[in-house]
Formats: C-alpha cells, sequence, structure tokens
C-alpha cells in the first residue's frame, strides 16, 4: 500500500476526550471500588477536559468492572452538569440505564468486524445496527443528549485481519441514516498504521465533516500519535485518550492500552495546536495510578524522567 500524505495545515485547536474510566477501567481485572472511581474522575475534571468518557453500561456478566456504572455516571453529572459525559452502551438496555443515570452523550458500539461484534456484544453486526435503530427511536424525545456511533476494529480485528474501509462505511452509513450525531473510529486492537488511516478516513471525510468525528487510537504497535497525526493532517480534530496509557477491550485479544493522554496532550501542545488542558495535572492524575488501581502505567511521559 502506497499513499500521499500531504503536509497540508495543522489546526490551531484540538479536542481530547478522556476514556480512562471506561476503557481504562474496563480492562482493570480487580474491581475497583466505586469511590476509588469517582475520586479519579474528580481529580481528571480538574485537569480541563470538557467531554469524558465517564462509564459504560453493558452487561456487568461480561464486564463485572462496570457494574457500578449508573453510581459513578449519576455522581458525575450531579457535580458537574456542565462537562459533556459520555456512556458507551451495546444495546437497548444501556442506552436505557444511560439515559436514566444523566448521560449527555451515548457512545454506541458496532464493530466494522462480524467476528468482533459477535466476541463483544453476541450480535451480528446487523442485529447490532437494528439495535442502534431502536436507540435512536428511544433517543427521540430526549433532545439534546448525542449518540455517536463508535465502528470498533475499523482497521484491523483480531480474528479477521485487515478490515476493509466499505465495512466501516457501512456502519457509518447506516448510522447517518438514522441521525446520529457523531462518528467513532476506533482503531480497537492498536495495530492500525499511517497510510491504512489515511485509507479509511479519506473515504470517511466524503461521508461526514470532521468535527463530527472522533479517533480512538490505541498503541500496541506504537503508530497511536503518527495515525494522529495523519488524520490531524486530514482535518481531524477530536480524539480519545486514556490517562497512563490503560486500556483495552477485554473482547479483542492482544490489544494494548489507548495512547496516553499525557502523550497526546504533549505531541499536539508541541504541534503549537492548543488543547486547553493542564498537563502537569493530568501526569500527577497519571502518576497516582499505580496507587490507586494497583497497575502499571504504559505510554511514554509518564514512565519517563526526563523532565518535560
Ligand atoms: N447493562 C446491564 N445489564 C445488561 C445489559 C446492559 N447494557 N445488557 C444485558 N444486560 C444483562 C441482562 O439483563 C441479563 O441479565 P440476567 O442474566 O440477570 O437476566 C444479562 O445481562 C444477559 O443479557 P443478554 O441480553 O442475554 O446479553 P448477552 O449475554 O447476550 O450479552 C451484551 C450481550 C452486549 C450485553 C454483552 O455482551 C456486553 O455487555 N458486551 C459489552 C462488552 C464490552 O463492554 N466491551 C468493551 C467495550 S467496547
Ligand atoms: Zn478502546
Amino acid at each position: 500500500m502506497t499513499g500521499d500524505i500531504s503536509f497540508g495545515a495543522l489546526p490551531a485547536k484540538a479536542e481530547v476526550i478522556e476514556v480512562c474510566s471506561r476503557d481504562g477501567f474496563q480492562n482493570v481485572k480487580t474491581f475497583i471500588p466505586t469511590d476509588v472511581k469517582i475520586s479519579m474522575l474528580d481529580a481528571l475534571v480538574g485537569a480541563g477536559f470538557k467531554t469524558i468518557e465517564v462509564t459504560s453500561f453493558v452487561s456487568p456478566k461480561a464486564v463485572p468492572q462496570m457494574a457500578d456504572a449508573a453510581e459513578v455516571m449519576t455522581d458525575f453529572k450531579r457535580k458537574r452538569p456542565d462537562i459533556e459525559a459520555v456512556a458507551l452502551v451495546p444495546n437497548v438496555k444501556g442506552a436505557e440505564k444511560a439515559f436514566q443515570s444523566g448521560a449527555d452523550t451515548l457512545n454506541f458500539v458496532v464493530s466494522a468486524s462480524e467476528s468482533h461484534n459477535r466476541e463483544n456484544t453476541r450480535r451480528t453486526v446487523e442485529e447490532s445496527l437494528s439495535e442502534l435503530e431502536e436507540v435512536c427511536r428511544l433517543r427521540g424525545d430526549k433532545k439534546g443528549v448525542k449518540i455517536r456511533v463508535s465502528v470498533a476494529t475499523a482497521f484491523f480485528c483480531p480474528f479477521e485481519g485487515e478490515i476493509s474501509r466499505g465495512a466501516v462505511l457501512k456502519v457509518i452509513d447506516r448510522a447517518l441514516s438514522l441521525g446520529c450525531d457523531e462518528i467513532g473510529i476506533a482503531d480497537t486492537i492498536g495495530t492500525a498504521h499511517p497510510l491504512k488511516v489515511l485509507d479509511t478516513l479519506k473515504a470517511v471525510r466524503e461521508r461526514c465533516p470532521a468535527e463530527e468525528v472522533v479517533l480512538h487510537l490505541h498503541d500496541t504497535y506504537g503508530m497511536a500519535l503518527a495515525n494522529a497525526m495523519t488524520a490531524l493532517f486530514l482535518g481531524y480534530r477530536r480524539f480519545d485518550a486514556a490517562a497512563g496509557g490503560l486500556g483495552g477491550c477485554p473482547f479483542a485479544p492482544g490489544a494494548a492500552g489507548n495512547v496516553a493522554t499525557e502523550d497526546m496532550v504533549n505531541f499536539l501542545e508541541r504541534l503549537g495546536i492548543k488543547t486547553g488542558l493542564d498537563l502537569t495535572k493530568i501526569l500527577s492524575v497519571s502518576h497516582s495510578i499505580p496507587d490507586r488501581l494497583g497497575v502499571s502505567l504504559c505510554g511514554h511521559l509518564a514512565v519517563t524522567r526526563i523532565p518535560s
């Protein structure tokens, strides 16, 4: 595969969405007490995030870590009506719980790959899309609540290998036809590379404006920031990231963590792209993760001893 990544203008601003309390926590094997989850969110808020993916409303049998989603979301929205709280949902039941708990945005996940969708949600892609239709119908009278449809395994799948952009566009076209507000493009297993990202995002750009798209990049092969750079040159400027580089889908074998928030913010700011976030505060939250959660840090900035 060859490609021409032209070096166009970079944006002046970008948005980083913190997802540690969803994608990060879901991959921690021992249950994190609810008060620890809440105190970590309190600390993250202090860094200035406008949008945080707070939790996921999924089956507690599938992901026991998220059994306290309603409590965490309710606490979050009670304290911070002004911060956009995102909740990942895989089905109607999750959407109903997210609506009840006051989530501002539902992040409905559908994989481009049939095999991963089945592992993750026990549904075919078509079944998930039918369920999305029902979620959109339920949202009808809840104006103000946004629906983002995130296409998981958008580049590579742990079971099927390379994913065609046609499979990604199929999910996106359906989501847009249902009136969904945003699209997420997820490198769930973190093996995408810039030319693959270029190929898919160029096609996505024909379908919906870049400001309605969020990139979700894991860093298994260490190319998440290179992929982000590719996306920036194409006009995309909204990125998920997880403090401490935590994360990984429990149903995608081999997936490493997300791009670390501190690495993403450092990268963007050094490119002269404003994030409005306080890197020192983010780093201090990330450095607290081993004590708070009993897991090791990933990423770069949080583990280096070179002063930033
Ligand atoms: N939230 C809470 N509970 C849920 C739920 C949700 N969104 N969806 C289903 N449940 C409950 C059901 O009530 C049922 O409970 P019961 O056994 O006590 O009656 C149980 O979970 C099984 O329900 P069912 O509809 O048969 O679901 P399933 O077993 O086919 O599982 C999913 C399907 C989608 C719910 C499950 O695979 C899931 O939660 N997947 C998400 C995986 C994930 O979080 N991946 C990482 C993020 S991408
Ligand atoms: Zn993820």
